[in-house]
């Protein structure tokens, strides 16, 4: 799905891009439940449940609701019998993200230069119909269990995917204006980063977008490093970070044990009004991350004028960063599900292409002091 990313300059280059990609197709989780857990995401994230595959469609061994606000598109999925795959997964790593789904032209085509590449094959291109038509699909590995499912639903008007019966109405979702997916973000094991950088670079053809050291990325306690992969048009990226060492755990090894694995960490939501969607979030019981009041009294200073009262900003607990193109508003929610594993952030960009460095500090000083109060720092 498309994003109001920007072009980067330094991909345009006479090389064609072996793996277009038109965006993030959905984001498959694996759950221990999938029909509270889709629950949560319409009461809550305001997501509407649009499709449905179980037993009553036929599918026999798990039940998958797919849910969609703006671009932005999860599928929950559960499995219904004990020997499984993804029992086994929810077993291991608690509800968590198993594919990140990109949408192509073509999946054969994507599966073949990727392969080519090194990558390690999970599913050879195979093709599913039904009366609205054909779904090409195939799957690669990446970071841990988590794997690229390559879509190409051109030849296709259902819902979703065929065996999926269309919901018509979710009179549960409370929409909260989330528009699309900006970043999803992978937490690879020690010393791992660059090794999942030249993964993308090599294998997907993204390139270098930005890069954090512990320097940015550090407080008195612990630190992490993080590089952020971009594909060629920019629609999809993709942050990989490693834990640092520091005097005390990084947030990224809590993360790593707990997952038992790596795995994506957060995934960044964009929206058009940053106040009245983490408003509305919070209203339906998200829970947020807050920062000190003094990060308030120093923002101005730090970050000049911008549109938004920063009375209001303060009252929600949103952080601003600005560079030289913009400025960008972000918040972090605590972890959804009981492990401190998976997360999000909700963004709004105003010309900042920037993952917000200079919350850093304020923001992992925060997630420590949760970190702390499960006993894990
Ligand atoms: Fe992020």
């Amino acid at each position: 799905m498309a994003t109001h990313a920007p072009n980067l300059t330094r991909n345009e280059s006479s090389t064609t891009d072996f793996l277009p990609l038109k965006g993030t197709d959905h984001v498959e989780f694996y759950v221990g439940n999938a029909r509270q857990a889709a629950y949560f995401y319409r009461a809550a994230f305001g997501m509407s449940l649009v499709a449905y595959a179980g037993p009553e469609t036929g599918q026999r061994d798990r039940a998958s609701y797919v849910l969609q606000q703006g671009k932005v598109r999860f599928v929950l999925t559960t499995a219904l019998r004990t020997d499984s795959e993804i029992a086994r997964h929810v077993d291991k790593h608690g509800d968590g993200v198993h594919a990140i789904a990109l949408w192509v032209d073509d999946a054969r085509q994507s599966w073949l230069e990727t392969t080519s590449r090194g990558a390690r094959s999970i599913q050879e291109p195979r093709e599913f119909s039904d009366a609205d038509g054909r779904v090409t699909t195939a799957s690669i590995a990446a970071y841990g269990d988590t794997i690229h499912t390559f879509v190409d639903r051109t030849n296709y008007t259902g819902t979703f995917f065929p065996g999926y019966q269309t919901v018509k109405e979710d009179h549960i979702a409370r929409p909260v204006g989330l528009l699309h997916i900006d970043h999803i973000v992978g937490n690879v094991g020690w010393n791992s980063m660059n090794e999942w950088v030249d993964f993308y670079a090599k294998v997907m053809g993204f390139s270098l977008y930005q890069h954090f050291d512990d320097n940015d990325i550090s407080t008195e306690y612990s630190a992490l490093m993080s590089k952020v992969m971009a594909n060629g048009n920019g629609y999809v990226k993709f942050p990989i970070n490693e834990p640092a060492e520091g005097r005390r755990k990084s947030q990224i090894e809590e993360y790593l044990d707990f997952y038992q694995g790596p795995g994506v960490q957060h995934m960044a939501l964009a929206t058009n009004d940053i106040l009245a969607t983490v408003a509305a979030m919070k209203q339906q019981g998200v829970d947020f991350l807050t920062v000190p009041h003094s990060y308030y009294t120093e923002l101005q200073n730090r970050i000049g004028k911008i549109d938004e009262p920063i009375e209001d900003l303060e009252k929600l607990g949103i952080l601003v960063d600005r560079d030289n193109e913009g400025y960008m508003l972000q918040i972090f929610t605590r972890p959804v599900e009981d492990r401190p594993t998976v997360f999000y952030e909700i963004i709004q960009r105003k010309g900042s292409r920037s993952f917000g460095k200079g919350n850093f500090k304020a923001l992992f000083e925060a997630i420590e002091r949760e970190q702390a109060l499960r006993g894990n720092l």
